[in-house]
């Protein structure tokens, strides 16, 4: 597959892409950043646009000064551009989270205070954000894997069967963090739909990277909850989205309770506020959702189909070089053409994924992340790990427990980079014995000092 050329103009949206950072033996490089699913860097127009909005920064909801009011407006204007965003119905509520993780939390907990029902559907490939939250206030069952890690809509179909009208909600991913595979949302929606059950998609991995639309509330595919966080769509400071049905939000007391979320309060009585208010207990942060709707600005100007189709050239480069490679398997189909976010996990025979992933950045700055990355019960699967093997490193502080090395690009990663990666995965694997006995300290538990110039 041939690649693109570095598109300086994709470069240059982003911050820090030109900043150097220390090698093993002493040397600065510009450091490469293959650890987008995990967070990405910030958008140059959100950073420009926190410096032009923060003379005007007052608090929010909470004052008749000018700049307050016209912080309160922009905040109640931000939910419209992210309703437009991913078509959300009118009838939703639009609620500012910290994260995905808290958005799926407070769904959880809105779920359980409403619905009548007693099952919830997750699935194996989940991150522990869609899994952990469910158990303890819904008996929790998961959709299992095919043989090649992905969704079994065959398996879906038969637990929505089985459980005859008592799921509540089918929770899944839109794309998963470790394989980087898309799920069949539409047909999901269908299907959850057809059997009398609601449908939430986890978008951390997802909204970044394709189009999504949410479909109006009379369609068999519309999408009841969404979940999506803006520090990996090119915005930190700290926003989440949580958007559902106000209905539900409604007839639920909210997990935060303070000011903020209350009409009149005495002591006999609480007056809540209608959602989203009611869920946004606290002063809220309005200089993340100057920085969530800034970035959509970008996102919105780039078009994200353009940016999907940039990105899956970048991840098919990748796993063509990488299936190249003696002794590398590959966590995901891995055929060109396959839909996918623009992330791969992999392992290299004979080195634990710790010490690759620390090798790549002690000898080239390129940051990667390794481990079970927060989704236990997929990677675990995908290793074939046996139930006793998991105990054992539960109840052992043993650093040789297994995992993956995860690649996941942004828009702004360009071939130079992935060439970069690639050689040095070359000469990993050819002298694989020599890194093994350079890094062992890495299984040893010992942190290699380096220098850290802002610090
Ligand atoms: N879920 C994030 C990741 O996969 C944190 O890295």
């Amino acid at each position: 597959m041939s690649c693109r050329k570095p598109d300086i103009y994709l470069r240059n949206l982003v911050a820090g892409t030109e900043t150097k950072v220390a090698l093993a033996n002493g040397k600065y490089v510009t450091a490469i950043n293959f650890d987008n699913a995990a967070t990405t860097p910030p958008f140059c127009s959100v950073l420009k646009e926190i410096d032009q909005f923060s003379p005007w920064y007052a608090s929010v909801h909470r004052g008749k000064g000018y700049k307050s009011i016209l912080c309160s407006e922009q905040y109640e204007y931000s939910r419209e551009v992210v309703r437009k965003f991913v078509n959300a119905d009118n009838r939703d509520a639009i609620i500012f989270t910290k994260n995905t993780t808290e958005s799926i939390n407070l769904a959880a907990y809105a779920l359980a205070a409403t619905s009548g029902k007693q099952v919830v559907l997750s699935s194996d490939m989940e991150h522990l954000a869609n899994d952990l939250p469910w158990r303890d206030k819904f008996i929790t069952d998961y959709i299992a894997l095919t043989k090649s890690g992905r969704l079994s809509i065959k398996d879906l179909e038969e637990k929505l069967k089985k459980y005859q009208g008592k799921v509540v909600l089918v929770t899944v991913t839109g794309a998963s963090n470790v394989t980087g595979y898309i799920n069949p949302i539409n047909k999901i929606a269908r299907l959850a739909h057809q059997y009398g059950a609601k449908i939430l998609v986890d978008g951390a991995q997802w909204v970044p990277h394709m189009p999504v639309d949410m479909k109006p509330y009379n369609s068999p595919e519309h999408i009841d909850y969404l979940a999506f966080s803006a520090h990996k769509m090119y915005a930190p400071f700290g926003t989440g989205v949580l958007i559902g049905p106000r209905e539900i939000f409604n007839n639920a007391v909210p997990v935060y309770q303070g000011g903020g979320a209350v009409g009149l309060v005495s002591h006999q009585l609480i007056e809540w506020d209608d959602p989203p208010a009611k869920y946004e207990a606290g002063t809220p942060n309005m200089m993340g959702i100057v920085a969530l709707t800034a970035a959509i600005r970008t996102l919105n100007e780039l078009q994200l189909c353009q940016v999907y189709q940039h990105e899956r050239q970048l991840i098919g480069y990748v796993i063509n070089g990488l299936a190249a490679i003696n002794g590398i398997k590959l966590y995901s189909g891995g055929q060109d053409g396959e839909e996918r976010v623009s992330l791969i996990s992999f392992a290299l025979e004979g080195l634990h994924h710790s010490q690759l992933a620390e090798i790549l950045s002690q000898e080239a700055g390129i940051a990667v992340r390794d481990g079970l990355f927060c989704a236990h019960p997929y990677v675990t699967k995908l290793l074939n790990i046996s139930a006793e093997e998991i105990e054992y490193y539960q109840t052992h502080d043993d650093k040789t427990i297994p995992g993956l090395t995860r690649i996941s690009l942004g828009i702004y990663n360009n071939c130079k980079e992935i060439d970069v990666f690639l050689e040095l995965m070359e000469h990993i694997a050819q002298y694989r014995q020599y890194y093994a006995k350079k890094y062992e300290y890495v299984l040893a538990n010992d942190r290699q000092i380096r220098d850290y110039p802002y610090c």
